[in-house]
């Protein structure tokens, strides 16, 4: 195993209409400003909720964070809590919502140009304003770490940054928020989550039990839970498994003490700023390209997800590793997200766009390995076709 430092600060407060403790979490002479996307939180209720549990608070409120947050959006948001004297923050929705707000409390108190956060992947961020969040879609775990990505729509560049400045105060875990979401979203969010886990756990072999187990315990509640999440919209245990499944599988605890890939995740970005994808159909697309790619380094580890995840065992260590990736590609199919790029209408011209790209964001030596050159990013979407 190797060294690692974890540090989590950010509070869960889990379950059926725990909105309401809400008013117990934020200073009462405090000035908040709750954010929030497009609509969906008027819609539902929850946004009604939320101000019910602050009233008597002094609430303003910015709406339009838009899927993959922008910049441009973002930072005018940024102006109203400079010109506004706000103390806290509420982001009230999914990970672009909470994404976004992460930027603006950072932003707001950033000495210099905003967009360097994202340059320098917030290497910079000294201090952010206090923010907590209700979540309302399981995917991203952005409502318990300290990730956020923003989208530059002038440049179409999706750029990741991180700051221990901006974990979540606390975060408000509601399964029943989640009735509403489309089925679009509950896929979205079951691949996105199995991604993360594959990021962090299908590398090489570090002799970390912990993290491995739990890693294939998380999988494999995906594979149980997603599809019945679809066939039953509100079924509170299953939606209270997936949130919480979504939670972990990115709030560092499975990633302490592992080497970590994230190569899916940059290339996928591409493509959404390229191509306006969803996060996670990038993911489904990427994630099975890469392991083709990358059998021979990742061979050990794949051999041991085929069998633990998949039951998939064999003299033929080749075949066992194709099925196991089969199977992936076919969980995805299942949760009815497409896995090809041609599916998408994007032909081999997109493969030279996407490695440009990854080449102008310094996306060079992406994996486990530092070793995925933007030359093997291109092979590893010939794969994708
Ligand atoms: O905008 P509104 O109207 O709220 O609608 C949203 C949006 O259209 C809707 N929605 C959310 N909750 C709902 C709901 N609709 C009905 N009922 C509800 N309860 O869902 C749509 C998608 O929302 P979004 O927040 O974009 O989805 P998600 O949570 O999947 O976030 C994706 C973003 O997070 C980033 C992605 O790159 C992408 O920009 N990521 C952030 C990470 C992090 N911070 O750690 C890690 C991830 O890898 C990911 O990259
Ligand atoms: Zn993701």
């Amino acid at each position: 195993m190797q060294n690692f430092r974890l540090y989590n600060p950010t509070e869960i407060i889990f379950g059926r209409g725990e909105i309401a403790a809400l008013r117990g979490k934020i200073p009462p002479s405090t000035r908040v400003l709750i954010t929030y996307g497009g609509g969906s939180v008027r819609r539902n209720g929850v946004l009604d909720q939320v101000k019910e549990a602050l009233k008597g608070y002094d609430v303003r409120e910015f709406a339009g964070i838009e899927p993959n947050p922008s910049y441009e959006t973002l930072m005018e948001g940024v102006e109203r809590l400079r010109s506004e004297g706000i103390d806290f923050l509420l982001a009230v929705g999914g990970g672009s919502v909470i994404d976004g707000t992460k930027f603006m409390a950072a932003a707001a108190l950033f000495e210099g140009e905003p967009w360097d956060i994202l340059t320098k992947r917030g290497a910079g961020i000294q201090k952010a304003l206090p923010f907590g969040t209700v979540l309302t879609l399981p995917a991203t775990g952005s409502e318990m770490n300290s990730g956020s990505v923003i989208t530059r729509k002038s440049l179409q560049a999706k750029l990741p940054f991180a700051s221990p400045h901006v974990f979540p105060v606390f975060s408000i875990l509601d399964p029943e928020t989640t009735y509403t979401l489309p089925d679009r979203q509950i896929s979205n969010g079951v691949i996105d989550a199995f991604v993360h886990v594959m990021e962090q756990y299908l590398t090489w072999p570090a002799g970390a039990k912990v993290q491995d187990r739990f890693s294939e315990g998380l999988l494999q509640t995906l594979i149980e839970e997603g599809p019945r999440a679809l066939e039953a919209p509100d079924d509170y245990g299953i939606r209270a498994n997936l949130m919480w499944t979504a939670t972990m599988a990115l709030n560092g605890l499975i990633g302490a003490g592992v080497p970590q890939d994230w190569t899916t995740h940059m290339i996928g970005h591409e493509l959404t700023a390229l191509y306006g994808l969803d996060h996670a159909q990038t993911l489904a697309i990427v994630l099975p390209g890469v392991l083709q790619e990358r059998r021979e380094p990742k061979g050990e580890k794949l051999l041991q997800y085929a069998k633990r995840i998949w039951g998939l065992e064999g003299a033929d260590k080749e075949a066992v590793m194709d099925a196991a990736i089969e199977k992936t590609r076919e969980f995805f199919e299942r949760m009815g997200v497409k896995t090809r790029l041609s599916d998408y209408g994007i032909g081999a011209e997109g493969i030279s766009r996407v490695v440009e790209q990854l080449q102008a964001h310094g996306m060079k030596k992406l994996g486990e390995h530092r070793d995925i050159t933007p030359e093997i990013s291109g092979r590893i979407l010939d794969r994708c076709l």
